[in-house]
């Protein structure tokens, strides 16, 4: 459910059309629904209402500083991937104890700042970060709350890019020498170990693969306790996969159910990191048509965002549908391929779409971009990055300023060498 509607034939989000605020701050753009992200993250929160647990959001997925508050105020924290998600946390204000951190390579530098910050827990991904680590909490004379994060060896039947609990993948530790490391871990002088941790990978439409892995998860944590270890958290990740096209997920209740029966004896906080399910469906990126360009072989819409802005078409080869933001009656649909203005061929955000003939000067709505969007777009052939914006009821507020020339240059210097 989102709130992404026509109304009149005109795209709102929300109560505002998409067509004013193009007007009022250009293109291309990325815009979210307050309504749509606050419904998201309740729902799922609520899905697991019966069990002890937080929702970290994955902030890797949108790490805007007004998205985290709001979900801070709903009672989130946020699951971290490296320093600087750390600082915008913590900026946005989430509290430090609401706050996991996970990641293959973490520098002693990033170690530092999360102890310093006192964050809830640190996923631990192998051996040597562990003894780096401890040597780290060692000199600054405090401990360091862990998870190690397992590898349960499960296919999630999604992207072979966001696969990540396969024996083959370079995240967690392998289930199998599970427990010698948690034995290690316990040597260790400065480092407490408080928790067990899995993620298995992205957009993943069945609950199978979740469950097939919490099983083997809760059959360790059963050896641990048996061994005298104190596991209070049980993170089971991030991963519930969302419609983009005709994809099926289960819906967080049906999922909840399923992992609860799993964990529901367990006696651990359930920590969850939603990313995509909470805010992919609830952004989108504007884009307006500069040119169309009918070839021998194809016919293209040339628009304004690029692969720079939404990598994912790109990168993934993921689908992503794409509206006009004014509907016409009476149309011929066409077969297009939608192209940024990229110099790359790979530089597209659909391919022979079949869709409205689009008009120099219209305006498309890229769907399903409040994940992985804005977060993972780049300076890549200097453009700068587009705006974000925030509608909340049948107001808009810009909640990160379009980037200016100025900016793609800052901390540049030419030597005097030169
Ligand atoms: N927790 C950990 C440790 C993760 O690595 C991830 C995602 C999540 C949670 C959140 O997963 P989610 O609930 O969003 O599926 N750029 C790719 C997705 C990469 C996901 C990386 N890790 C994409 O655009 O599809």
């Amino acid at each position: 459910m989102h709130h992404f509607h026509y109304r009149d034939d005109q795209l709102m989000c929300e109560e505002v059309s998409i067509d004013r605020i193009a007007e009022e701050v250009g293109t291309p753009f990325y815009l979210y629904s307050h309504a749509t992200l606050t419904h998201h993250f309740q729902v799922f929160d609520q899905a697991f209402a019966g069990i002890p647990h937080l929702v970290c959001f994955a902030m890797k997925a949108n790490s805007n500083l007004a998205a985290l508050k709001l979900f801070a105020d709903l009672g989130g924290g946020a699951d971290v991937v490296s320093g600087g998600e750390l600082y915008r946390a913590l900026k946005a204000g989430i509290p430090s104890r609401r706050i996991v951190f996970a990641g293959v390579g973490k520098t002693r530098e990033e170690m530092d700042y999360a102890l310093k910050s006192d964050i809830l827990m640190f996923n631990v991904e192998s051996p040597q970060e562990l003894r780096v680590l401890n040597d780290v909490a060692g000199s600054m004379g405090v401990t360091a709350r862990v998870a190690l994060r397992i590898n349960p060896d499960v296919d999630p039947k999604t992207h072979p890019y966001i696969s990540t609990g396969l024996k083959k993948s370079k995240f967690g530790i392998d289930i199998s020498v599970a427990m010698e490391e948690y034995q290690v871990a316990r040597e260790l002088r400065h480092i407490q170990v408080v928790g067990v941790h899995q993620h298995i990978g992205s957009q993943i439409t069945e609950v199978t693969p979740f469950v097939d892995g919490l099983v083997k998860v809760v059959e360790l944590i059963g050896k641990l306790r048996d061994q005298g270890f104190t596991i209070d958290y049980l993170d089971v990740g991030g991963g519930l996969g969302i419609t983009y096209k005709d994809e099926d997920p289960p819906v967080p209740r049906v999922f909840a159910e399923a992992l609860i029966a799993v964990v529901k004896d367990v006696g651990c906080t359930i920590v969850l990191e939603p990313g995509r399910v909470i805010a992919g469906n609830a952004g989108v990126l504007v884009t307006r048509v500069l040119y169309t360009k009918q070839t021998p072989a194809k016919h293209f819409i040339i628009v304004d965002a690029g692969m720079n802005d939404l990598i994912r078409p790109s990168l993934y080869g993921s689908f992503h549908s794409i509206l006009p933001a004014r509907r016409k009656d009476g149309r011929e649909t066409v077969l297009a391929d939608v192209v940024g203005p990229v110099c790359e061929s790979g530089d597209f955000l659909a391919k022979d779409r079949s869709m409205p003939p689009a008009e120099p000067g219209e305006l498309l709505v890229v769907m399903s971009a409040g994940a992985y969007g804005y977060t993972m777009a780049s300076n890549y052939n200097s453009r700068p990055r587009p705006p974000e914006i925030l509608v909340k009821g049948d107001r808009y507020f810009t909640v990160r300023e379009r980037e200016s020339y100025e900016d793609l240059i800052r901390g540049e210097r030419i030597p005097q060498y030169l």
